[in-house]
């Protein structure tokens, strides 16, 4: 099959003819395509001085120990009408690739569908107009929210307890660590060193190094799962526990996770699991039953509320027996009338004595909370359990659908859990990861996540989640058989790809090393 594009242009029509070549047809000159419409950085198109709002001039007293920071000159901010502002940023939204427009297969990232119910639901006024300082009794719909969530988390995943300030899943590995580390303070021990796979993702090193821990790589066998012999050869009186992901970041279920656990322990070490892809598991696996002391839990990956291009997420984080008295305040507590209250530094001394301290100014992200909560009543525990194996089976259909096209460095270990992933290994000398990656964005896809894990030379890692139907998976998989057999016929017009984007392929190099992150007028001219 021959990959064709919404422009009409096809591989066999060969490079002049891209809409993007210097020779090729130009319909106009304003850069625009069609009804893609090109757009100019706001300080290009505003004029200075202009505005689209009349405000009467007015004289501004200046207030009190502020009057010292007043601006000396007016800011160079660009005026524009109100249409022209409207249309400025409407026109920039329509560059932006959303789920709401595809699926976004990236590995590790769990982009799934947001349910409308989840969103109607958050919108109610009770849960979205409510304020963190509002009095207690005023707020007992919303405690009840996040106890139920909370209910629900722990049932899941067969713990003892729930810290839910924590805003994302790094947070919540932080908070998770920092809960290990008070422990071990408590019992009067200084053990310096945390244990992490070389396949962990890259916040697990982060968040124990932030923590004060000093890291130390744990090998992966030749099957891509933590090698259980060199972890426990290197267990000891300085090491404070380890941080393993499960389903881990090769896509696959860490099946000695019990044995890692139970020899972590013996030594006197805690067990940290990185829970961010517990969409994969949820309902058929309790962490607590395999021996987990602590495990963040993105609510935005597992229960669907939306990614906030880095906030507001949350990743609230389940405890042991062991580590509850270390958590942090403030939590709910439940008393049996059925009032709730929330326990803090004043009510706290005597709940919590030993509590770490905060994670977060007030309760954590209320919004999530209720999506999430919406989600898990919407399932149902039977629901949850099917949302484990479509996405193992969707995942599973990608690695199958690709043998033979695109090499699978764990195909031969059996089944993958919800993500799939490929190397480089078969593509021809001058081919990698990532022409197939920007030769997907011609097809009309966001790319897969590329070059993770580390551990795979040349990854493309893809998580297509249970909510794409067969018929999408389809379009998917077809577009990169296409793109892996046009590189392997040697189609170089894959080394400029994307042709159809609003921009042409970045020079990583220099975007790397030189970035241009701010807008100057000079460098703008
Ligand atoms: C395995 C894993 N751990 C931790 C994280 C960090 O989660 P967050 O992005 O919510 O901070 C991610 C996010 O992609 C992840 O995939």
């Amino acid at each position: 099959m021959t990959a064709v594009n919404t422009a009409g242009w096809r591989p066999e029509m060969g490079p002049a003819q891209h809409p993007d070549h210097e020779d090729a047809p130009r319909p106009t000159n304003s850069g625009d395509r069609a009804l893609m419409l090109e757009e100019a950085l706001i300080f290009e198109l505003g004029r200075f001085g202009s505005t689209g709002v009349d405000i009467d001039d007015a004289e501004f007293e200046p207030m009190g120990a502020l009057a010292g920071f007043l601006r000396k000159a007016a800011p160079a901010l660009p005026g524009l009408t109100e249409p022209e502002t409207v249309r400025h940023y409407t026109r920039l939204s329509r560059q932006n690739y959303a789920i709401d427009l595809g699926p976004f297969p990236l590995g590790s990232c769990t982009m799934k569908h947001n349910p409308r119910l989840n969103e109607k639901v958050a919108r109610m006024a009770g849960f979205a107009d409510i304020h963190p300082l509002q009095p207690v009794q005023t707020v007992q719909g919303g405690l009840k929210v996040i106890n139920e969530l909370a209910h629900w988390l722990i049932t899941l995943t067969g713990m003892h307890g729930v810290a839910m300030t924590p805003k994302a899943g790094a947070h919540g590995e932080l908070c998770g660590v920092l809960c290990i580390k008070a422990a071990i303070t408590a019992r009067g021990e200084d053990r310096t060193v945390m244990l992490v796979p070389e396949s962990a993702h890259g916040t697990n090193p982060a968040t124990a190094a932030f923590a004060g821990f000093a890291i130390e790589n744990i090998p992966a066998t030749a099957e891509g799962r933590v090698d259980l012999e060199a972890l426990k050869a290197r267990l000891g009186p300085d090491v404070a526990g380890v941080m393993i992901t499960n389903p881990n970041t090769c896509g696959l279920f860490e099946r000695d996770m019990k044995a890692i656990s139970d020899a972590v322990h013996a030594a006197g070490g805690y067990v940290y699991c990185d829970g961010a892809n517990f969409n994969a598991i949820v309902g058929k696996v309790r962490p607590g039953d395999l021996g987990v002391d602590a495990m963040h839990i993105n609510l935005h990956k597992t229960f669907s509320t939306p990614h906030g291009g880095g906030g507001p997420g949350s990743g609230p984080v389940v405890l042991s027996k062991a580590l509850c008295p270390y958590g942090p305040i403030p939590f709910t507590e439940l008393f049996e009338d059925g009032h709730l209250t929330l326990v803090d530094e004043e009510t706290g001394g005597a709940r919590q004595p030993h509590s770490f301290g905060r994670m977060a100014a007030f309760h954590g992200q209320m919004g999530m909370f209720t999506r999430a909560l919406t989600y898990m009543l919407s399932h149902g525990a039977d629901g949850l359990r099917q949302v484990a194996e479509d996405a193992v089976l969707n995942a599973n259909y990608v690695l199958r659908s690709l043998d033979g096209e695109l090499d699978a460095p764990f195909g031969a270990s059996g089944p993958c859990m919800h993500e799939a992933l490929f190397s480089d290994d078969n593509l021809p000398e001058g081919f990698s990861t990532l022409d197939i990656a920007k030769g997907l964005i011609d097809e009309g896809f966001h790319p897969m996540t590329v070059y993770f894990p580390l551990v795979v030379h040349g990854a493309m890692l893809i998580e297509p989640t249970e909510t794409e139907s067969k018929a999408g998976l389809d379009r998917f998989i077809s577009s990169l058989r296409s793109l892996a057999r046009r590189a392997k016929a040697g189609d170089t017009s894959l080394k400029s790809a994307p042709h159809f984007a609003p921009r042409r392929r970045l020079d990583e190099t220099q975007a790397a090393r030189k970035p241009v992150l701010a807008w100057r007028g000079d460098s703008a001219a």
